[in-house]
């Protein structure tokens, strides 16, 4: 079962990754499919985090979660500024590379941060929380709101909510679209989104446990995702035919050599058979000489 740690931190290498994904090429569709992709899964994540991590360092850790939360919201609000600057800009924009290492450097600083300080300090605020829990005697049924909760369902939540932010609407919000960009996401007053999640299922329906989601195939990171995907797969079954055709060659010349061995098997015994025979030859010659001089020695 995931952490809250572990959920947040693949979170953040992914985003590392989709910014080396860009970086390192110079062709504009790659560019344009992982910056999107950047853009969509930090504005997912920051939205997780702002409604499942930051409260629960503010219900779990007191006065210092208060503090932690109050900072990194502080340090969104600058991500986000930089964040809509970046996705008005295409690749083939002047200033598209610039604008994505100046998002990219307080964004890191802020990975790195939570990842040093906030998400141990809150593991651990959980963990003793639970033991706290676990070890009075009865629990208050009136504080059965505020039950403390473990590290894997923090991560079940974060994940769920990160779920109901797709880019089209789920199947149970109607016909109107949630968010039809990033940024709209993004925008979107923190009481509105938690109301909007309210109507979700806590739940993933039987159709998303099996993976069969609509809307996370008409996202385009799930789009993008089923590219890299089908890509890989074709690596791998380019890779299956060379080794097909590796194989084929090494058979065909072991069918070579053992033909050779044969020939020459075949060569060897013929010039065998004729020295045998010319041995043969030269013995019966010397046997008739010594038969004829014995028989002229005797007449
Ligand atoms: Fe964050
Ligand atoms: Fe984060």
């Amino acid at each position: 079962m995931t952490t809250i740690s572990e959920a947040i931190t693949r979170d953040h290498r992914e985003i590392k990754d989709y910014y080396n994904e860009v970086v390192g090429s110079s062709d504009v569709a790659h560019q344009t499919s992982y910056g999107n992709l950047l853009v969509w899964e930090l504005a997912r994540h920051s939205v997780g985090e702002e409604l499942i991590l930051y409260p629960a360092f503010e219900q779990y850790m007191g006065e210092k979660g208060k503090e932690m939360a109050d900072k990194d919201r502080e340090q969104h609000h600058e991500v986000k500024i930089l964040l809509k600057k970046f996705q008005a800009l295409t690749p083939r924009d002047e200033d598209y590379r610039e604008t994505l290492d100046q998002l990219m450097g307080p964004l890191r600083e802020h990975m790195d941060e939570e990842e040093r300080d906030d998400l141990p300090a809150i593991e651990e605020a959980l963990k003793s929380n639970l033991e706290d829990q676990n070890g009075s005697a009865a629990p208050d049924p009136s504080s059965l709101s505020s039950t403390v909760v473990d590290s894997q369902t923090l991560a079940r939540r974060f994940a769920l909510t990160k779920k109901f932010v797709p880019t089209r609407s789920h199947p149970s919000a109607g016909e109107h679209p949630l968010f039809e960009s990033a940024m709209g996401l993004l925008a979107a007053p923190i009481d509105h989104l938690m109301d909007l999640m309210r109507k979700f299922p806590d739940q993933p329906s039987v159709g998303e446990r099996a993976g069969q989601t609509s809307e996370r195939a008409d996202s385009p990171i799930e789009a993008t995702k089923e590219t890299a995907r089908k890509g890989v797969e074709r690596t791998q079954s380019m890779g299956q035919s060379a080794m097909e055709g590796a194989k084929d060659t090494a058979e065909a010349g072991r069918k070579k050599t053992r033909q050779a061995a044969d020939t020459a098997g075949d060569k060897a015994r013929d010039v065998s058979a004729r020295a045998r025979d010319t041995a043969r030859r030269g013995s019966e010659s010397v046997k008739r000489a010594v038969s004829s001089s014995a028989s002229s020695g005797a007449s």
